[in-house]
């Protein structure tokens, strides 16, 4: 059988009560997790895990298939991280979270919220993000980036081959994310962007704010300066501070080939 034939395999019956422990039991460490993917496959989002393929500091994450076959990426929070911990601070300024209580057992939910809503926000900006499709508990469905069931390589284990048109499109989408989404993503770096055959998708919008947010200047210049500090090392870059005042307020253009910004 060949691999997407395998995928498109497994049970056909729509799940319910008993079918829950065959279903999903084992499938995750943690049972609060195994319950949102059941509500998952029940309301017809997910249909099956096929097998963990990346984990990092605050997740896990899942190759899964939807009803119709596709590959889907599915982001478990940990339900304990102390990098959520860290994060709270973010939380605190943010308008959209003002009623948030400071639980153990709801950050990992508030995340995979928070999550979801700025990837939509991202996406409907026209940034290149996995496309959001569902949520429920600790658990994110996107879609999923890679080839032949493989999460796609981030820049910084496979440069693209352009890295001019490479900057100018990250910088574009930064601008967008200001001027559009009027969100910044806070954790941007070479580790979460994933380069899928040269096409550039941000990952990991958990912790971006809103423009509005009291640390959101300092979010995007030290975004800008991951960004910089990567490119660096394969062409000549703007400082980050000069390419601040591009993505907030003016175009960038490219110019005889080389990187030129317009004011
Ligand atoms: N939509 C997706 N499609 C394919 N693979 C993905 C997707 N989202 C995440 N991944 C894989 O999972 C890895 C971790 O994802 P992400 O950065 O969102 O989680 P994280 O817990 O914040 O990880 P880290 O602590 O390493 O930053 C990615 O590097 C990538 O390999
Ligand atoms: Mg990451």
């Amino acid at each position: 059988m060949s691999r997407e034939a395998s995928l498109q395999a497994g049970p056909e019956e729509s799940p319910e009560g008993g079918r829950y422990a065959s279903l999903v039991r084992g499938l995750f460490r943690d049972e609060y997790a195994s319950r949102s993917l059941y509500r998952l496959i029940r309301r017809g989002s997910v249909k099956r895990i096929v097998r963990e393929v990346a984990a990092g500091k605050e997740s896990r994450v899942y190759l899964g298939v939807s009803p119709d076959g596709k590959p889907l990426a599915v982001k478990v929070y940990f339900i304990e991280s102390t990098s959520f911990r860290g994060h709270l601070k973010y939380v605190k300024g943010d308008h959209r979270f003002r009623s948030f209580k400071e639980k153990a057992w709801s950050i990992a939910t508030l995340w995979c919220w928070k999550e979801f809503r700025n990837l939509h926000r991202a996406y409907r900006a026209g940034v290149k993000v996995p496309a959001p499709i569902d949520y429920e508990g600790n658990v994110l469905v996107m879609e999923f980036v890679g080839d032949c069931f493989k999460p796609a390589p981030t820049i910084k284990e496979y440069p693209p081959n352009d890295m001019n048109k490479a900057l100018s499109l990250i910088l574009k989408y930064m601008s967008l994310l200001w001027k559009k989404a009027r969100l910044v993503h806070g954790d941007l770096s070479e580790y979460n962007i994933l380069n899928h055959s040269n096409e550039l998708y941000i990952i990991d919008w958990s912790a971006a704010v809103e423009t509005t947010h009291p640390k959101a200047e300092t979010l995007l210049l030290n975004d800008l300066k991951n960004i910089v500090k990567f490119f660096s090392r394969f062409i000549e870059t703007p400082d980050h501070t000069y390419l601040y005042k591009v993505v907030v307020k003016n175009e960038i253009k490219k110019v005889d080939g080389r990187w030129g910004i317009l004011i």
